[in-house]
């Protein structure tokens, strides 16, 4: 089911936190992966890292099915910026994902460089499984899920 109202509203306050990360720079986010950055203010709100996912699927999850399919780096950093600035659920890899929590939003306020980095900074971080994480795929896969290693 998509939820429309839902994600105009989590869109307008994801905003937010942008612009006040792009003013204030402490010296601890100057040595940060410029990426970190990113996911951090602009994914991680609904790409978990812990915990049961509400809003999105957890970010390993994504990584996992993103790499499968686009193993090379480039080829993986090109499919997650297209895929910000304009989600497809034609073209979306993640489809139970998107019968449970609706089509991701576009993020036409991040810039090109912010894109870029932020699809670096996830190929680049090894993203660990969870325990619960894998039980839950091979209840819908049937199959124990590959870690989402970027080798
Ligand atoms: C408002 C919540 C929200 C934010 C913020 C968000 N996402 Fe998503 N994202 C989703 C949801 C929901 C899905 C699953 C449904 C889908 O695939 O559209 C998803 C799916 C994805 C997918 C899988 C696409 C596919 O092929 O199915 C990728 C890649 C992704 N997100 C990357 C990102 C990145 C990178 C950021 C930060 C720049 C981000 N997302 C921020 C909600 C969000």
């Amino acid at each position: 089911m998509k939820s429309p109202i839902k994600t105009t509203v989590l869109s307008t306050i994801l905003s937010l936190p942008i612009l006040l990360a792009s003013t204030q720079l402490s010296a601890s986010e100057e040595v940060m992966h410029p990426g970190a950055k990113v996911y951090q203010s602009a994914c991680m709100v609904c790409h978990v890292a812990e915990g049961r996912p509400t809003i999105a699927p957890p970010i390993f999850a994504v990584k996992g099915h993103v790499i499968d399919v686009y193993p090379e780096r480039d080829d993986f950093i090109q499919r997650i910026t297209s895929w910000v600035k304009a989600p497809d659920e034609k073209d979306a890899l993640m489809r139970g994902a998107i019968r449970k929590f609706g089509l991701m939003p576009a993020m036409p306020q991040l810039s090109d460089d912010d894109l870029q980095a932020v699809a670096e900074y996830l190929f680049d971080t090894d993203m660990n499984l969870p325990e619960w994480y894998k039980e839950h795929y091979e209840e819908e896969h049937g199959e124990a899920p590959k870690e989402a290693q970027s080798e």
